[in-house]
């Protein structure tokens, strides 16, 4: 046979066998393994490294897929605001800019305030906010406590923003709005229209309203579905409440710095956010909320206020969103405080 070939190709030098060697052997050794995968099939269907191949043209398949996801007019933000934080004053500019950006913006109203969501309710909103495609790109906003999508089979997970504020401001400025509402809706009777007490000698008493267990919020509001969120005094819902702020949201600001939050928001996701900064400073609206008749705390109240365990909690949290905040908002222009950080791509290999 080797004769034969030798008559064949005459001019074969050794190199040249040695290649058609390498060859043949290659080839052989490659037929003898799709043989040996062909047998082995009915077996290895039963095992667990049975699935390895169909995941593998799976994930294939889905590479095209999620390239093409479209960032922009996918566009999903969660803002689960928490009451009296200033909220109003931002959705109000959500409002007045969504024709203009194209984009919408929903109240999810759940029934009576509530601020945690039933389970089956959990997935309709969860499958209803992923699949609901004449609304994106969306703003979507409501007294919710966070809701951790990643349980629910969803392939894209929305963008959470959200504000914090002092928690003894806050509950101040909600016993206050009780009472007396605010500039927003003069005329509504709001539930302790009539009670004059002030906020002081509400502490003095030791009323309900005051009690510093109505401070728990800004942390079950960050914790999320979990029952132990809504235990106030609980180490892990504080914990769990600074894990959401870090790894689950993009944005969370404080109610003293707005205009730096609407800022980041603008530059960050223009989509939905684009003039935001400009109508924040120039509309009268924006600043509309203003709880009537508020009284600033006293010294005392203040000091018996930042006694109990639950401000030292809430406090926890807020000065922890608050350093994150400014972390992020000098990031923004640093080192020189002057030009905005830039990034590119260099020393791209091979050519
Ligand atoms: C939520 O819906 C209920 C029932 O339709 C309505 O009475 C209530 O005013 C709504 N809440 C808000 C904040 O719009
Ligand atoms: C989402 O819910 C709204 C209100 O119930 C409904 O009108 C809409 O059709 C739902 N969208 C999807 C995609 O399920
Ligand atoms: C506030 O805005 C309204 C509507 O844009 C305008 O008519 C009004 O003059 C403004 N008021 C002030 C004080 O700027």
């Amino acid at each position: 046979m080797f004769k034969k070939l030798r008559k064949m190709l005459p001019v074969m030098r050794p190199g040249h066998w040695l290649v058609f060697a390498v060859i043949v052997v290659v080839t052989c050794y490659w037929l003898l393994e799709i043989r040996l995968e062909h047998a082995f099939k009915p077996l290895s269907k039963l095992t667990d490294n049975g699935g390895k191949e169909t995941e593998h043209s799976s994930l294939a398949r889905n590479i095209p897929t999620l390239d093409n996801f479209d960032y922009e007019d996918q566009l999903v933000v969660v803002y689960n605001r928490v009451p009296k934080t200033g909220s109003t004053s931002f959705v109000n500019i959500a409002y007045d800019l969504c024709k203009q950006n194209r984009y919408h913006v929903l109240h999810i109203n759940v029934t009576a305030n509530m601020h945690v969501l039933s389970l089956p309710n959990q997935i309709s909103f969860v499958r209803n906010v992923t699949t609901w495609h004449e609304m994106k790109p969306a703003l979507y906003h409501g007294h919710m406590a966070f809701l951790d999508f990643s349980k629910f089979q969803i392939a894209h997970k929305p963008i959470y923003i959200n504000l914090v504020r002092k928690p003894l401001d806050r509950l101040v400025s909600y016993y206050y709005f009780l009472r007396y509402g605010d500039n927003y809706r003069p005329n509504l009777v709001r539930k302790k229209a009539g009670n004059k007490i002030t906020f002081d000698e509400c502490v003095v008493q030791k009323q309900p309203d005051c009690d510093p267990r109505n401070m728990w919020l800004q942390i079950p509001f960050f914790c999320g579905h979990a029952a132990e969120c809504w235990e106030p005094g609980s180490d892990w819902a504080l914990k769990q409440a600074k894990h959401n702020l870090v790894n689950e949201y993009f944005l969370v600001g404080v109610t003293e710095q707005m205009y730096e939050f609407v800022d980041l928001l603008e530059r960050s996701l223009p989509r939905i956010f684009q003039g935001f900064r400009e109508h924040y400073q120039n509309s009268n609206k924006s600043h509309l909320r203003v709880t009537s008749s508020k009284l600033p705390p006293s010294e005392s109240t203040i000091q018996t206020i930042q006694r109990s365990k639950i401000w030292q909690m809430e406090n926890d949290l807020y000065e922890f969103a608050l350093e994150q905040f400014e972390f992020t908002r000098k990031k923004l222009m640093q080192p020189d405080n002057k030009h905005l950080q830039q990034f590119m791509y260099e020393k791209i290999r091979p050519k």
